[in-house]
């Protein structure tokens, strides 16, 4: 199949990494092979899967500025057996060394088309931001798939990035693909307050059936899980948290039958 899905928002702290993290090692238990990309400069999603940046010979950023194959940067993350496309800080300087390069948007779409035939699922974990790095993941992407934090100013800039989404659609008949939205994901729900479910009211009243079923509440174990550099499934296998990713990989899967 080779899917790929960029996870973006380009509000921060939304549950991205969380998500790509979770959902890429709940469908490698489901059988699927996977790859997570992460793009972004924080690099979070290297860290929440437990690999030293310090000793990474390329990372993503190669991709971008060296011209390097993604088969030559490619690291497995035995504790999952999921395939990583690390970053690391120097992804940082990229927005201003693309500048002149020609068909900047296409870089990333032109290097992961190599390798999709490799694996089921493709998860770029997208940096809270919708400049050049967030472009080149949504114009390598098949569907992009919106966690929303079930807190005050949940929908705050959704409208700008649905802007984008239409704006690479126009774009992309250069890479023979149309961006759809897989889902919009509602996150660290608390269960306590009101105004998470106020959320959910006013983001299903919006996007309707491209709401996934599945609700991730907020969850001790998904937050401590990065700290020991394991995604929550594997560091906690039975809380609510883990259960939930693997629910959201199972509706993802549903939703992909036959396709
Ligand atoms: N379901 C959850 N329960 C508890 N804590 C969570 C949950 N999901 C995410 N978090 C915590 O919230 C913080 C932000 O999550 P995360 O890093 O996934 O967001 P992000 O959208 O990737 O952020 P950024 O925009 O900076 O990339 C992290 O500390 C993470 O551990
Ligand atoms: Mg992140």
């Amino acid at each position: 199949m080779g899917k790929i899905l960029a996870i973006s928002n380009q509000k921060g702290g939304v549950g991205k990494t969380t998500t790509s993290v979770n959902l890429a090692s709940s469908l490698a238990s489901l059988g699927k092979k996977v790859l997570l990309v992460d793009i972004d400069h924080q690099a979070n999603a290297t860290t929440y899967m437990g690999i030293n940046r310090a000793n990474l010979k390329y990372t993503v950023a190669d991709i971008f500025l060296n011209d390097i194959e993604a088969k030559d940067i490619i690291e497995n993350v035995k504790s999952v057996s999921v395939d990583i496309l690390p970053a690391r800080f120097e992804l940082a300087t990229i927005e201003t060394s693309l500048i002149s390069k020609e068909n900047k948007e296409f870089i990333l779409s032109n290097s992961l088309d190599k390798i999709k035939g490799d694996y089921d699922f493709i998860l770029i974990d997208c940096p809270p931001s919708l400049g050049i790095i967030t472009i080149n993941a949504l114009m390598a992407a098949d569907a992009v798939l919106i966690p929303v934090q079930c807190e005050f100013l949940a929908m705050d800039g959704l409208t700008q990035l649905l802007n984008t989404i239409r704006l690479i659609q126009t774009k992309q008949r250069h890479n023979k693909k149309t961006l759809t939205i897989e889902g919009v994901l509602l996150t660290m729900l608390d269960t306590r307050s009101n105004i998470g479910y106020e959320v959910i009211s006013e983001v299903k009243t919006y996007f309707g059936e491209k709401v996934f079923h599945t609700i991730i509440p907020r969850n001790v174990k998904v937050s401590v899980a990065p700290s020991y550099g394991l995604p929550v499934t594997e560091f906690s296998p039975k809380s609510k948290g883990s259960l939930s990713y693997h629910s959201l990989a199972k509706e993802v899967l549903e939703n992909n039958e036959g396709k």
